[in-house]
């Protein structure tokens, strides 16, 4: 029987803060060795070190475990991570479709949680489709697509220096450097630098991809895809990103041709991250 969290917890933290203690977290990393990231409430910090020993007890691949510090920061979307209890070599090999990605979630940004939006997105993705990833982290919606699709090909921009180590090393070890190139900088000057149109666009930075919109939509080639990602409200998510998105293409002289609108997760009670697909014209 899976051993749980809160009863590991028991006699060491007081029984009216018990509830408090969460039960879900991230695990990156293997099955032989892999790192948590949990959120502990400011009720419970004084016992970060317990609840990260408990949380390896009941999970025996976890060999480190990070508290998210804060909120996601600044432009690399990282969060200040602390480490609660473990080995503070906090790199790992995370497999997911396929793929594996080498990452320290201390250091640049990757979520677990966002398997299943990657695979939404690797299967759009035709025969021979040059693929422009903005904002590319450690790879690995490039990688994922890389693999799926032998025929089509990617350039990944990030400006994390990281960031771009992780997608550089994990380009080798997927074995499609000849179909995924990395470039370090920021979308808004390499982008431009191109000098080529993409069949596909993506904008994973939903915390301010609107305003790379300027940068995103003249790389894209008439009649290709953009997917434009943006932090919404629950109860009207697409109508301000449509908005948003329209106008952004409007302005360019094109016409954005909505094709698709998805919830792809609940970032707070109040707030989803949200995906507009759109065809430009
Ligand atoms: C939300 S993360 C997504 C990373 C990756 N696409 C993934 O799905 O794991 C956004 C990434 O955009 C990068 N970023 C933010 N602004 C940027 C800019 N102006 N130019 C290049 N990269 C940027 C951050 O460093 C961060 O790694």
């Amino acid at each position: 029987m899976k051993r749980d969290i809160r009863s590991e917890l028991s006699g060491i933290i007081p029984t009216e803060l018990i509830g408090l203690v969460p039960r879900s977290f991230d695990v990156i990393g293997s099955k032989g060795r892999a790192v948590a990231v949990i959120e502990v409430p400011t009720e419970l910090e004084q016992y970060g070190a317990s609840i990260g020993e408990a949380l390896m007890c009941v999970q025996r691949n976890v060999m480190s475990v990070l508290s998210k510090g804060t909120e996601r920061m600044g432009g690399f979307r990282v969060r200040e991570m602390t480490l609660l209890a473990g080995d503070p070599n906090t790199e790992v090999l995370h497999k997911e479709s396929g793929c594996v990605f080498k990452v320290d979630p201390a250091k640049a940004y990757f979520s677990p949680r966002e398997s299943t939006e990657r695979e939404k997105i690797t299967s759009q993705v035709t025969t021979g489709e040059r693929v422009l990833v903005m904002f590319s982290g450690i790879g690995p919606f490039a990688i994922c697509i890389a693999k799926r699709q032998r025929t089509a090909s990617c350039v990944a921009v990030e400006f994390n220096p990281e960031g771009h180590r992780y997608c550089v090393e994990n380009i080798r070890l997927n074995k499609v450097g000849d179909q995924v190139t990395a470039i370090l900088g920021d979308v808004r000057e390499v982008c431009p630098a191109l000098g080529e149109r993409f069949d596909r666009v993506l904008m994973p930075l939903p915390k301010g991809a609107y305003e790379y919109l300027d940068v995103a939509i003249p790389m894209v080639k008439p009649g290709g895809i953009l997917h434009f990602y943006h932090w919404a409200p629950r109860d009207d998510p697409f109508t301000e990103g449509e908005r948003i998105l329209t106008e952004a293409v409007e302005k360019l002289g094109g016409k954005a041709e909505v094709s698709d609108r998805v919830r792809v997760s609940q970032y707070s009670p109040s707030a989803w991250k949200i995906r507009i697909d759109a065809r430009i014209i």
